[in-house]
């Protein structure tokens, strides 16, 4: 039996320095958190900066900031020059502000809400509740409805994450023969923009929470997508827009316990006619001892907001009770496409 199926590690590690690394392996996520927070790398972008510049900046303490910046410096995110100044490295240049693919506001969000989450896993596991709410008094969505700037944070976190999924989406996909889409939950509509750009026959409808689709329509405008994309504001509990032809839902479903997620997806079988398309885009999870992400992703969203990623047996089940057939299940990394037809 191999020590270890973590493919961070060899089998030449002991047990004891694996298990080691684990355990501490909270730290470098606290640091970049912190370092994201302070907008460090935004300050680096025009050149190296000495600690103390940088702690001015910042109004932190140079000396306990260059003491983070140069743990930071040892995993490779910034470097520290000969001249005893910190700079930019690729890893690092990816906690800029508003550049494409952009992992700053994941950062923040990751080791922030999400990590005092994690802290209280074991208040979810003896009441089978999230622990957000117990850490902070109320539940995910309802908090990031009421924190402008989390709320931010959370939709630039979705944006960066989908725009590494989209294009695989637009390229794996058979579009033919679909003249219009509903992307249900689609946050900023980085989905359904890719789908529309490649797409140009093709009009769609994207649809989230009033709050979160708030000032989509200026981008949407920007992109030249006007004419062909609409943009509704509501709650998928209440109803979704009918007369679609395919209706997108991606990372929505594993946010959802089955009873949640059965109420989203029986209003999406009402919104489709019987010709329609239910087109998931979820992780999968593995059977047994597999590695996977999405895994881990699984505690997270336990804890957050009491959803779950799923076994493909699991998503048979659920779409059946919910009036659909699973008919393909196209790969994708980290998540897959499950196409479902109404029944
Ligand atoms: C995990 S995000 C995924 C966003 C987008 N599909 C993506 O992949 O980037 C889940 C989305 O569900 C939306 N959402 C949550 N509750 C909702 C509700 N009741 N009605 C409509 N959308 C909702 C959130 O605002 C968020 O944009």
């Amino acid at each position: 039996m191999p020590t270890t199926n973590n493919p961070q590690f060899t089998d030449q590690q002991s047990p004891a320095s694996q298990l080691r690394e684990m355990i501490r392996g909270y730290r470098t996520p606290f640091l970049i958190n912190v370092a994201a927070k302070l907008g460090i790398a935004d300050l680096l972008r025009d050149g190296p900066k000495s600690s103390e510049e940088l702690a001015q900046a910042v109004e932190a303490q140079p000396r306990f900031l260059y003491r983070v910046l140069r743990a930071l410096a040892s995993q490779g995110i910034f470097a520290e020059n000969e001249a005893g100044q910190f700079q930019l490295t690729p890893v690092a240049e990816l906690l800029q502000t508003g550049i494409p693919g952009s992992l700053r506001a994941t950062a923040i969000m990751s080791a922030g809400l999400y990590a005092r989450s994690w802290g209280d896993l074991l208040y979810t596991l003896r009441t089978g509740k999230p622990s957000f709410d117990h850490v902070f008094g109320m539940g995910f969505w309802e908090y990031l409805d009421s924190n402008d700037e989390m709320g931010d944070y959370f939709n630039q976190s979705m944006t960066s994450r989908s725009g590494e999924e989209q294009g695989q989406v637009v390229d794996a996909y058979d579009f033919s023969g679909i003249s219009k889409i509903v992307d249900v939950g689609g946050g900023q509509g980085s989905l359904i923009r890719a789908i529309l750009q490649k797409h140009p026959h093709m009009h769609g409808t994207l649809f989230d929470l009033p709050e979160v689709v708030q000032g989509v329509y200026e981008i949407i405008e920007a992109e030249g997508l006007a004419e062909r994309c609409e943009v509704v504001g509501g709650s998928f509990f209440d109803e979704v827009p009918s007369e679609g032809e395919a209706y997108f839902m991606q990372a929505v479903i594993h946010d959802w316990d089955d009873e949640r997620s059965l109420s989203i997806l029986k209003n999406c079988r009402r919104a489709i006619g019987n010709n329609g398309k239910l087109i998931l885009v979820e992780a999968i999870i593995p059977s047994g001892n597999e590695p996977s992400p999405m895994k881990m992703g699984d505690i997270n969203m336990m804890v957050l907001a009491g959803g779950l990623e799923r076994t493909e047996t699991e998503f048979r089940q659920l779409l059946d009770a919910a009036g659909f057939k699973l008919v393909n299940i196209i790969p994708i990394q980290p998540r897959s496409i499950i196409e479902s037809v109404p029944v």
